[in-house]
């Protein structure tokens, strides 16, 4: 175990949702978050349409962030199929992306993935009938099951799970009820329970959820989409101390 007892402050903010007309949009706000916080945490989310551009933009923008910084993408980043160069871009500009490898930066372990739907508890989608089906759950299955093993690879006494989807329905209420299952998967909850290093788990995605809910293990989750931050504290980003 790496042993170290000083509270760090995490900043986290998800759906930036940059669009090709949107430069310099975030630049202040990062310069501003390096001043109140150790470490960044992106969410996903961070493009709005998963287009190159966009994430042009973004990483002229993260540039002005000082602090060390990690992330997931997010459905959005997906939707043109240009994410692995999306990741690239973002990575130049400094930003961690995590996925398989976990990151450990002043003594706190960081896993994250981007997640996926499917439910949560006994609304969860089983792998049942048609192909199809199966192939959805796969999906959900194998996102929970990154999210462990990277999981597994830290060994500090303090680990931060940053996610783009939900893992547990507390942080999505406030949005319909149909479309709960769309927003994330208790598969993520019961691999981060597996672990009792987990102080934290920060995500996004649910623009219209709540701040703060807890994994039926008790880990704090933490739904830190840019307008759910927003109307709860008047910032577009929450500052946690780990
Ligand atoms: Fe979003
Ligand atoms: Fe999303």
């Amino acid at each position: 175990m790496n042993r170290t007892t000083e509270a760090i402050t995490l900043a986290a903010i998800g759906d930036l949702h940059v669009t090709e007309d949107s430069r310099h949009r975030y630049r202040d706000l990062f310069a501003a978050i390096s001043d109140e916080a150790d470490v960044l945490a992106l969410c996903g989310d961070l493009t709005n349409f998963g287009k190159i551009g966009e994430a042009e933009i973004l990483a002229e923008d993260l540039r002005h962030c000082t602090i060390p910084m990690v992330g997931v993408l997010g459905n959005h980043d997906h939707e043109c199929g240009a994410q692995e160069e999306i990741a690239k871009i973002l990575q130049e500009a400094g930003l961690r992306m995590l996925g398989e490898q976990a990151t450990v930066i002043e003594g706190i372990g960081f896993a994250g993935v981007k997640g996926f739907v499917g439910g949560f508890g006994r609304g969860e989608l089983g792998p049942f009938g048609e192909n199809a089906i199966k192939a959805f759950v796969d999906e959900s299955r194998e996102e929970a099951r990154r999210l462990e093993n990277a999981l597994r690879s830290l060994r500090t006494e303090r680990v931060v799970a940053v996610l783009h989807y939900a893992p547990v329905p507390d942080t999505v209420e406030g949005e319909p009820l149909e479309i709960y299952p769309f927003l994330g998967s208790s598969r993520l909850a019961h691999a981060i329970d597996r672990f009792d290093n987990v102080k934290a788990v920060v995500h996004g995605h649910a623009h219209r959820g709540t701040y703060r809910g807890a994994t039926p293990g008790g880990v704090p989750v933490y739904n830190c989409a840019r307008f759910v931050v927003e109307e709860a504290f008047g910032r577009q980003y929450a500052l946690l101390e780990i």
